[in-house]
Order: structure tokens, then sequence, then C-alpha cells
């Protein structure tokens, strides 16, 4: 790894110097607050996708939710929250995503939550999903970001719904068209301020 690649958000060591802050959110009537710190994605205000994401996301009280490269834990905090009888798990490449994922877990008062380091899916082998969400790291490369997609059926209950988001001038397009193909269909369901969100979701007659 280059000393460039040290300090991107997605890195598996960040070597920013610590400098956490506190960011807010306010969600269908719920304020949330967020430690951050640099190296990690978003570090000045949760990011507009991400908030288009969490706009378009349906999540029920029973569902099991995966949060792919969580970050400081936005999406997953969020939809664990709204999934009161369910859990969701976030994963992320990041340890210093990962620690701040679970600090802020706990303090939202946000405990049906489970976080995982790691790379991928490798950290949910083996376990399906009612909802998966992603604002993946286009920064990562178009592999890491295709391996996101086209892991997603394998780990998803049969009508299980695939979201991502992404900014229309980053190719969102282009990922839509590769969700499509790789669910058969993709609606997209949100868009705004530049992003786009689009949907696959997997046949609930598929084994
Ligand atoms: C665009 S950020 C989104 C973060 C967070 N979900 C949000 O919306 O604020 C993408 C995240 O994916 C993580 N990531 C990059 N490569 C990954 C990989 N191979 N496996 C898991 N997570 C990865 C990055 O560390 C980063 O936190």
């Amino acid at each position: 790894m280059t000393p460039r690649q040290t300090a991107h958000y997605f890195s598996q060591a960040p070597q920013a110097p610590s400098r956490p802050r506190v960011v807010e959110l306010a969600f269908r009537g719920r304020r949330f607050q967020f430690l951050t710190d640099r190296g990690v994605f978003s570090y000045r205000g949760v990011d507009r996708g991400t908030r288009l994401l969490l706009e378009a996301l349906e999540v029920r009280p029973e569902d099991e939710v995966l949060d792919l490269g969580c970050g400081y834990g936005v999406v997953g905090i969020v939809a664990a929250s709204l999934a009161v009888r369910g859990r969701a798990v976030l994963v992320d490449i990041n340890p210093r995503a990962v620690e701040l994922a679970r600090e802020n877990a706990r303090r939202c008062g946000v405990l049906n939550v489970e976080v995982l380091q790691g790379d991928l899916y490798g950290p949910v082998a083996g376990r399906t999903f009612d909802v998966i969400a992603t604002n993946p790291p286009i920064r990562a490369g178009r592999a890491v970001v295709r391996a996101m997609v086209e892991g997603a059926p394998a780990h998803l209950k049969p009508g299980g719904s695939f979201y991502l988001v992404a900014r229309t001038a980053q190719g969102a397009k282009t990922l839509g068209r590769l969700v499509a193909e790789v669910f058969g269909q993709a609606e997209e369901v949100e868009r705004g301020g530049g992003y786009r969100v689009y949907r696959g979701t997997r046949r609930a007659d598929s084994v």
C-alpha cells in the first residue's frame, strides 16, 4: 500500500491524526448525534448521498439489515432504530470507522446493532438479510463497488432488497445498470441533489 492510499477514508490503517468531532442528523422526528474523525468518510457532516439513501430505505420492524461500508455508522444505526424487533449488521474495512460506529450505536442508544471489521461480505459469510444498503466507496475502485453489487443476491433473503446510492456525476446510472443486470431489474427509488438511489430486489420465489 502506498503512502497516498493510506490517506484514503477506505484505508485499512488510517494515518490521519485523530481529531474527533460530533455531527448531527435529524431523521423522521428523531435527532441523532454521531462521533466522526479524520480518516473516515464524510468527516464534516452526514453526506447528502447518505441522507438520500435513508429517505429511500424501506425498513420493517422485524428486518435484518446489512450496512455495507458503514463508515461511522449513520445508515446502519438509523436503520436499526427502525428495525425495532430486528437488527442491523454494520461492516467496514476501516478499523477507525468500525470503532466510531460501535461508539455511535452506544451514543444513540441503538443497541440492536453488530459492527464488524472486514472486507466486503467476508464478515457476514453465510448470513442473509432483508435489506442491504450501501453508499459504496467509489474511490476504492470499480472492482470493489462491482463486488458489493454482485455479492448482494447471495446475502439477501428471497424478496429482500439491495439499495445503492451514488452521485450522478460519478457514474450512478452505470451502477444502476449493473444493479439491473445482477437482479434482473432495478428501480430508481430516489433522485436529488446530484445523487440517485437504486433498488434491486431478489425474487421472492428464488432459492
Ligand atoms: C462512501 S463511504 C460510506 C460510509 C457510510 N455508509 C456513509 O454513508 O457515511 C464507503 C465506505 O466503504 C468502506 N469500504 C471501502 N472498501 C471496503 C471494502 N472492501 N469492504 C468493506 N467496506 C469498505 C470505506 O471504508 C467507507 O467507510
